[in-house]
């Protein structure tokens, strides 16, 4: 998610906020603004677009707000809400006495704005963080006995969901408070002065002293200091961190590359495309971007997926999915194809139009196409308010964060596990029993725990990596849902290491890459436990006999693959459908290290960009 900075000293806040939101930019925006408190006056400005947008506008501000010297910032990756003045934080309760910015996803935020609306309460957004507010507003005016700090704390306990939040009150105008549920907060500590921030970019220029908030606590910070407790309200001791200088790092968080962060991501992530969408124990599975569409998609004729490049590959293992749970007719198509060749699908059709960005050309060209021939098209997003997921009648977002590497890791894995979960609601009721459901959903859940097993492999995978890293040519071989995967392989590696790869169902290799293999040709096998896990051992000894170079992605504890080549990266077991979850990762790895061993470029590979708008 999105950037939040605050300020609270002896200086004029509005530069040193606006300075902190460009220096959150990498985190992606689509919209950005910032209170100002100076005595009992709150001003707030904040609008759609850039920071740099955001800073023109200041220019309005009155010239007591100028000098102001408490404020809060926020720059928004929307969630919930298209991008829009009226979506941007920060929020003001109806007095105009609190206002308040917020990181992250309030998980029930419907129930408690039907609450606050029936309470008399008036939204003027579509977000899921104006909320917060009202609640923090009515908490404190039922009970005089409240300061801003408990009526937060009191609030935050009916939230669920993930928050970093700043608040800022004219009753209270000598302090702000934050707490951290799930987006990171610092608190940067100056001399009279403090500063607070999602991660230290915005602080590491006025301060190297840093305190990092946990998971549960909440912090009132002063221009004299601050104080940190739990939300149970029990103090907290806190270290001061001294901050490693290089700002460029801290904005990949200490990555060398935004892929390698958002690599190491991906099981956040996992866990964010999850957030309020399922609850295992219960068996339960709630779209709300598709809900009032799920009888209509459950009754398809069939199911046409269009997208590019990695999208199309998560189409792919969305086909697997749906076919195997749903029992529905799924074709993947390239959106480039469809588009030209008059497609055959009409009102008993739908089309899923899969785009990370949500700007793809091609993609939004089907879009058209399949709008056009009367097919409910739906949208798998990552970029909330992007045009495809506007103009599509349904669809999800992915919640994956902003994918700043050209090459997509975390949306990727974020698209297979949105596409789990339509592949489950799809079949709920028709083709597999609640139990069943909540069995797929409890090994969905397991998920994030056993690819960051895999992510401690990073050393490994770097050393396979250096011994390939003057090949020309590599094959990646998988079948199955892994099918897919070695296509999503040899696209990582060719993308951003320049070396030509090419991924097939193993079995094909027989049809004609077999003449390829000789000593020089690395080919990288996905051989986990499946049905067809004893073909893919034959594959392996046809490569090995022709003195190919095999590297293999196995199960812990498998001793036929190690028995084959000395190359095995062993990952923890998962069901054939949740596979490629997991055997993506060491592809991801590879190819990253792959490229940096290379010298590439591996953030902006040559001749690429991040959102293909053209045709
Ligand atoms: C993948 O690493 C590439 N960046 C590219 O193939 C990308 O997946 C493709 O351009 C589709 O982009 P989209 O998901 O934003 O539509
Ligand atoms: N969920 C909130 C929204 O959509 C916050 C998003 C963010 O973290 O930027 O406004």
């Amino acid at each position: 998610m999105c950037g939040i900075v605050g300020y609270i000293g002896w200086r004029e806040a509005l530069p040193i906020l606006l300075q902190g939101l460009k220096r959150l930019e990498y985190r992606g925006y689509d919209s950005a603004g910032l209170a100002l408190l100076n005595g009992s006056i709150i001003s707030v400005i904040k609008q759609k677009g850039s920071v740099s947008g955001l800073e023109a506008a200041t220019v309005t501000l009155p010239e007591e707000m100028r000098n102001a010297t408490i404020g809060i910032g926020h720059t928004r990756w929307a969630t919930h809400g298209e991008p829009s003045d009226q979506n941007a934080h920060p929020f003001l309760n109806a007095s105009r006495d609190i206002a308040l910015i917020h990181n992250g996803i309030v998980e029930n935020f419907s129930s408690l704005k039907q609450e606050l609306i029936s309470q008399g309460y008036i939204f003027l957004s579509e977000t899921d963080s104006e909320v917060l507010v009202h609640l923090i507003d009515r908490i404190w005016k039922s009970d005089s006995r409240l300061d801003l700090e408990s009526a937060t704390r009191n609030a935050l306990r009916h939230v669920d969901g993930a928050y970093g939040i700043c608040v800022i009150s004219s009753r209270e105008p000598d302090k702000i408070i934050i707490a951290r549920k799930g987006s990171p907060l610092v608190i940067g500590i100056g001399t009279g002065e403090y500063f607070i921030a999602s991660d230290a970019a915005p602080i590491v220029e006025h301060t190297n002293k840093v305190v990092y908030l946990s998971d549960g606590e909440l912090a009132v910070v002063t221009r004299d200091g601050y104080t940190v407790k739990s939300i149970e309200n029990i103090e907290q001791a806190k270290i001061v961190t001294e901050l490693d200088y290089s700002l460029d790092k801290i904005e990949k968080g200490g990555f060398e590359h935004f892929m390698l962060k958002e690599i190491f991501e991906q099981p956040e992530v996992m866990k964010n495309v999850m957030r309020g969408r399922v609850n295992p124990e219960k068996g339960l599975i709630h779209l709300g971007g598709i809900s009032e569409y799920l009888d209509r998609l459950k009754q398809a004729k069939h199911i046409v997926i269009c997208a590019c490049g990695t999208s199309w590959h998560a189409a792919l293992i969305g086909k697997y999915l749906i076919e195997e749970f749903a029992r529905i007719k799924v074709e993947v198509d390239y959106a480039s194809e469809f588009r030209y060749r008059n497609p055959i699908v009409g009102v008993d059709d739908v089309v899923i139009l899969i785009s990370q960005s949500g700007e793809t050309a091609d993609t939004l060209a089907a879009l058209h196409v399949a709008k056009e021939k009367g097919a409910l098209v739906m949208g798998i997003c990552n970029v909330v308010g992007s045009t495809i997921a506007r103009e599509t009648l349904c669809g999800m977002y992915t919640h994956a964060g902003p994918e700043i590497g050209v090459a997509s890791t975390k949306a990727f894995t974020a698209q297979v596990v949105m596409l789990y979960m339509l592949a489950l609601s799809l079949s709920k009721g028709r083709t597999i029993s609640h139990d069943e459901i909540a069995l797929h959903l409890r090994e969905l859940s397991c998920l994030p725990e056993k690819a960051s097993r895999i992510l401690e492999l990073d050393g490994q995978i770097k050393g396979i990596a250096e011994r390939f890293r003057d090949a020309n040519n590599a094959l990646y071989l998988g079948r199955g849902y892994n099918f897919p995967v070695a296509l999503e392989g040899a696209l990582k590696l060719k993308e951003i290491s320049y070396i030509h790869a090419e991924g097939y169902p193993a079995a094909e290799m027989k049809h004609g890459p077999i003449a390829l293999i000789d000593k020089d040709m690395p080919v990288i096998f996905i051989a986990t436990h499946d049905s067809t896990y004893a073909k893919i051992l034959s594959n392996i000894e046809e490569v090995r006999s022709r003195k190919g170079r095999v590297i293999a992605i196995a199960n812990v504890g498998d001793g036929e693959v190690s028995r084959l080549t000395e190359d095995v990266i062993f990952i923890p077991s998962s069901s054939a459908p949740l596979s490629p979850l997991l055997t993506v990762i060491p592809l991801q790895l590879l190819a990253y290290h792959s490229a940096t061993l290379r010298g590439c470029n591996v953030d902006r590979p040559r001749n690429l960009a991040k959102s293909v708008t053209v045709e």
